[in-house]
Order: structure tokens, then sequence, then C-alpha cells
């Protein structure tokens, strides 16, 4: 489906909602049970547990209907049959037999591991990453998973905070894009289908804004800036079928986003008119007390529970909630009801147990997506001389710390098996096909330097923030010592955010990113340093030359002074701009036409592709907007559209705008950095 098309069928049917029943209407079920549930059962309903494991007391609590919903751990689940074993007693043994919610942090994969969130948005490509959710929800619930803790659409741009890795970058639109992608991914078109995985948006919201990159810290954002950049997000989802969101960590702007009546029950449950259920983060409602919100657990319960958050994970704080009292009782069943009605639209009454025979695990055809996505995801930043695609070369030297690398499915890597995962070094030994000799150390014969370097996965993804973006230890040092052999190096980075790379980008001929690429590393990667495949991803987040340019993100608003922006020590530009990637190609763009259709602008511009390779353009269309009281971002993408064009092959790409003002110009081209305004 073309980019500029599904962003239209987003605004369009803002209000319809694909895969779920978007009423809000109690079933005559859910209003029964909601009749006959004692105060201690509501509260259970609304209780998410950590069960790591099954036991008397764990049994005893399901029994009397004290849990609602279970996880287990970021890295384990249940087995099919313990989890069914779980279920069976809620069911059959309770008073109730209301079933109970497995959830867990489905990512980017389940067992298939795909590459980390940040480089399948560097993909650009909305199928692929739709794909891949479909891929995990039929193996997640496989296993028994209902319910996944993703997508994180939280807008990140501070490359020094750890879970930039999981978001889909530095862009509003992009993570709206690709968040709506993956909803659809897991809830599809059909309620009842057996790979049904409910999604859950998060985390809400304003959670990338933390300050100095510091995971958990607190926020300043504006009224505005929370309305353009952090929440539309999550709208994209919730349009897209979600019916659940995650409450986060931060406060906003001095009011904890888990207590936050103005976010969570204004914003999201009045005025958006959601209907489905808000769960908190991991004991984020206990935390009010850290925040100094609360003075207690049932403070703090009564904080969240009058926000507007149903679901209280890992702690038990709404069981202090007061029976008597008209306000909790109120509050507990909107809960609640919202609660049985999302176990009633995700089918778990009519299917509380794992809906397939077998668990699932990574097949030919889960990998051959893998290894599409990860080639799709990884960007080339140099390549001099057209070091690669490596051709003419008899041998090569895989080295550095990344190149046997098995742990290379970033920190939420789900039920990902480090034995499933193709090394740096496997893949490219094994594509070699004999025509290159490929080995693990450097000799007078090695034609070549493939230097894997990277962060490992504990150096990105929750609280692990830095404070540097030089490739961490002694890195830097390695590669520049490889000059001494006087040949070739391409530099493969295996890494979790942006990263600065100035002292290290002119002793390298070519340099790819490659993220944490999941479990088909090693091939994709072979699959481009052979040439099989041309690079095409494009960065979706600004890469800096040095941290001190933090926060350095595209679409800054504009300045009264714009090009006297300066530092003293450093230059104002990024080192690589949002949006940018090179290819073993290269494309002419034509002048950007532009006409008003109905009154909306209509884009038109020719890519034609003048290199020898057949490769993937992804062409980009900002908007500048303008009025005369406030300022806007110097640029705005909103919409793209990516193409295979075979050598010497002209490709028209054309661009629908649907909301446009009368001050608003537009530009098209292949990055931030490298635009053309279009005459309309
Ligand atoms: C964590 C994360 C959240 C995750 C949850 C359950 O602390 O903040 O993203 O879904 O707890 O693991």
């Amino acid at each position: 489906m073309k980019y500029s098309k599904l962003l239209f069928i987003i605004i369009v049917a803002a209000s319809c909602q694909a895969g779920l029943d978007s009423s809000n209407q109690s079933s005559s079920k859910v209003s029964e049970l909601l009749r006959n549930m004692t105060w201690n059962e509501k509260i259970g309903q609304l209780s998410m547990s950590y069960v790591p494991e099954l036991n008397s007391d764990v049994i005893a609590e399901i029994k009397s209907g004290k849990i609602g919903a279970i996880l287990n751990g970021r890295t384990s689940f249940y087995s099919r049959v313990m989890r069914d074993s779980m279920q069976r007693i809620a069911v059959e043994s309770s008073r109730l037999g209301i079933p109970i919610l497995f959830g867990h942090d489905v990512i980017h994969g389940f067992r298939t591991i795909f590459p980390i969130s940040l480089g399948q948005s560097c993909s650009w490509d909305i199928d692929l990453i739709r794909n891949a959710a479909e891929v995990a929800a039929s193996e997640a619930s496989s296993y028994g998973v209902n319910w996944a803790f993703s997508p994180m659409v939280d807008v990140s741009r501070d490359p020094r905070w750890g879970r930039i890795a999981e978001s889909y970058g530095e862009d509003p639109y992009l993570n709206s894009v690709f968040g709506a992608a993956v909803v659809s991914g897991y809830q599809g078109e059909q309620l009842d289908s057996l790979s049904f995985l409910a999604a859950c948006m998060k985390h809400y919201v304003g959670y990338g804004a933390a300050e100095g990159g510091r995971d958990y810290d607190y926020t300043e954002i504006s009224e505005r800036t929370l309305s353009e950049v952090y929440l539309p997000p999550f709208k994209a989802g919730l349009d897209a079928g979600a019916q659940s969101i995650m409450s986060a960590f931060n406060d906003i702007s001095g009011i904890p986003a888990t207590s936050n009546t103005h976010t969570v029950r204004d914003k999201l449950k009045n005025e958006w008119n959601f209907g489905g259920v808000v769960l908190s983060d991991w004991d984020a409602i206990a935390q009010l007390r850290h925040h100094g919100v609360a003075v207690s657990d049932k403070d703090a319960a009564v904080a969240a529970i009058k926000a507007g958050v149903d679901m209280e994970m890992k702690t038990k704080t709404y069981f202090e909630l007061d029976s008597l009292n008209l306000n909790h009782k109120t509050w507990v069943d909107e809960s609640v009801e919202r609660l049985l009605m999302f176990k009633e639209k995700i089918g778990l009454f009519d299917q509380p147990y794992a809906a397939t025979k077998y668990q699932l695990t990574p097949d030919t055809l889960s990998r051959f997506l893998a290894r599409k996505i990860a080639r799709e995801s990884m960007v080339m930043l140099k390549n001099d001389r057209k070091t690669l695609p490596l051709q003419g070369c008899e041998s090569i030297a895989v080295v550095g710390p990344f190149s046997e690398e098995k742990e290379l499915m970033g920190w939420w890597k789900s039920l990902g098996d480090t034995r499933d995962v193709i090394t740096p070094y496997q893949g490219l030994d094994r594509l070699a096909l004999s025509k290159i000799n490929v080995t693990k150390k450097i000799t007078n014969f090695t034609d070549l330097i493939v230097a894997c370097v990277g962060e490992s996965q504990d150096w990105f993804g929750e609280n692990n923030n830095r404070a540097f973006l030089d490739l961490p230890g002694e890195q830097e040092e390695w590669v520049k010592s490889l000059k001494k052999y006087g040949k070739p190096i391409v530099l493969i980075i295996f890494n979790g955010r942006p990263l600065s790379l100035t002292n290290i980008i002119d002793d390298v001929n070519s340099i790819l990113i490659a993220w944490h690429p999941g479990i088909e590393a090693g091939n994709a990667l072979a699959d481009l340093l052979y040439g099989f495949h041309s690079p095409s991803g494009k960065l979706t987040t600004t890469w800096p030359r040095s941290v001190g340019q933090v926060p350095l993100y595209y679409n800054r608003r504009t300045s009264g002074r714009p090009d006297q922006i300066s530092y003293k020590d450093e230059l104002i530009t990024p080192l690589f701009p949002f949006g940018f990637g090179l290819s073993y190609s290269s494309f002419e763009y034509d002048v950007p036409e532009g006409e008003f259709v109905e009154s909306h602008p209509r884009i038109t511009i020719d890519v034609t592709n003048q290199g020898q390779t057949k490769a993937s353009e992804i062409v980009q269309l900002y908007r500048k907007r303008a009025d005369n009281i406030e300022t806007f971002p110097r640029l705005s993408l909103i919409g793209f559209d990516k193409k295979l064009i075979a050598p010497d092959e002209i490709k028209t790409f054309i661009f629908q705008v649907a909301d446009h003002q009368p001050r608003d110009r537009y530009f098209c081209g292949s990055s931030s950095a490298d635009l053309v305004e279009v005459g309309i």
C-alpha cells in the first residue's frame, strides 16, 4: 500500500478502529458479571500480578478472583501447558470463572526476533513492520500470550536515553504510522483470529522527554508540544484499533503520568472517547509516593484510579481502595467494566486457552522475513571509493568484538534464543559461496577488513542511559589501530542509539549501521556486503557530531536568528541528518511538481536510478508551516514512499496532502538535508 495513500487512510479513518469493535457499550454478559461481583473480585480484576512461577499462594489468589491479569518477566514465559493450567483454575475454580489475561513484552518479536524498533523504523517500510508484528502475534499467541506491551511509540529526541532503541525515532509522524502498523499486525482484521494479540500503546505520555536522557527523570512538556509531538502516535494507534494503553513512569511538567487526570481521563477517555483499558507501568502507582504526590499506598491508589488508570501492574495498592467511598466505587466500577469489555472484545471469554496446538518457533518463512527487515533496516552512512559491495576481494577478515556476537537481539528480546542467531562471521562465511576466503584474523593475504563493533544489549534499553555517545570502551582506539594493516576497512556497527562517530569516521572506508538486527543478523549483513541487495535504510534519528549538541533533532522550531545559532567549539550541523542513508546506486530527482486537486495539494516527483544496481529509494515529503501567532518546526515530515527502481528506470512518486494551510510550503527529497521546494 502506498504510504501517501496509507497516510490518507489513517486521516480519513480516524474514527474507525480496525479489528476490534469500537463501541463502548457493555454487553449483557459484562453487565451481569458486574452486578454479581464482590468488591474484592472487582479489585482483583484491576490487578496484573507478576507471577514468575505457579505456587499455592498464586493458585489461591486465582481461585479467589484476586488476579485479573498476569505477566512473568522480560525474557521468559510459561509453557502453553503451564499457562493453560493457570487459566483453567481461573475459569473452572473461581466463583465467576472470569479468564485471566496473560501479558508479555513482545517488542520486536517473540521467538523470531526482528531488528530493534529503532532499526525497523529505518526501513521506512510499513508493510514489513506490520508483517513482523503478524509473525510475533502468531508466535506469542501460540504460547498463550494475549496482550503485548507494545508498540512503544515514545517520540525520542535524546540519544542518551536508553529506550530510544525501543522507539520509532524522533519524528511524530513515523512513530504514528509504524505504531499503527504494529497494532494492525498484532490485531489484524479478524477479532477471533488464532493469532490475535492485543496491542498496548506505551508509555503514555511523554516518557521520551526525560530530562538529560535520564530514564524515569521528569519532563518539561508544553501543552502544544504534548499535542503536536507526543500524543499523535497514541492517537494513530488507537485509530488503528488498539484497545489498551500503558501509563508512564515520568511526570509531565509536574504531574505524574500515572495520576494525570488531564492526559488520562480528560484527553484519552473523554476527548478521544477511548473505551479501552489503561494499564499502569510496573509499580508506577506505588511510585507516586516517591513522586511525592501520595503519602501512602491508599493515596497513590486513589490518585491513579481517579485519573483513570484502570489496571495496576505488579503492586496491589488498589486493594486499599474503600468500598464504602462512593467515588472509589464509581471509579472502580468504571474500570472493571472496561476490563471485562476488553476481555470480551479480544475474545478471551470465548477462547480462554491458547488457540493453537503447538508453540511456534522460528521457521523458514519467519527467518526470511527477519532477514529481509534486518537488511532493509541497515543504514549505510559512508562508502568511499565504492568499497562496498565486496567485489574483487579474494580474502576478507571479519574481526572485532561483535564479529561472533550472538547477543544481537536487543534488550527486549522476549523469548529470543541466542542459538537461533546467525553471527556476522557465520553469515559472511556461509554466503561467500567459496568465492571469497573469510578469516577470523587479519593476515598478509587479507584484502579487506570487516570490523564489527557496537553497543552490547545491556548498553541500551530500560535505564541504560549514556552520558557520551562514542563507541563504548576501547573500540575507537581499536578501529584506529587497524590502519596499520594498510587495508580498506568496512565498519559494521551494532548499536541501539545514534552514536557520535566523529573520532573514527575518517579512519574507515565504509560505515554500515546494523542496529541489533535480530536472529538473521549475519545473513542480512552478508546480503548487503556481497551486493545481493543494496542498502536502502535511512535514519529516523539525527546523528550528532558530539553529545554536546544534544538534543539535536531535525524538526526543531524556528528561531529569530536561524543562521546565527552556533557553538564556539563544534559545528551546528549533525554528522548525519534525519532521513539520510546511502545506496549502492545513485538517484536523480526531477523537479517536484505541485497542483491543487479539490483544494488539496498533490505533489509529484520522478526519480531515476542512475546506477548499475537495482535499489530501493525512500522519497520524503516535508512541510514548513507558519502563521502569524505561533512558531512551527522548521520542517515536518508529512509523507514518504519507498520504491524499488531498476537501473535507468524512472519511478513516479505521488503525495496527496490532506490538511493544507495558506502559508504551508512543501519540500521533497532524499533526506531532511537534501530537499527541493515544491512550486505550488
Ligand atoms: C517495564 C517497562 C515497560 C514494560 C513493563 C513490564 O518497567 O517500563 O515498558 O512493559 O515494565 O515488563
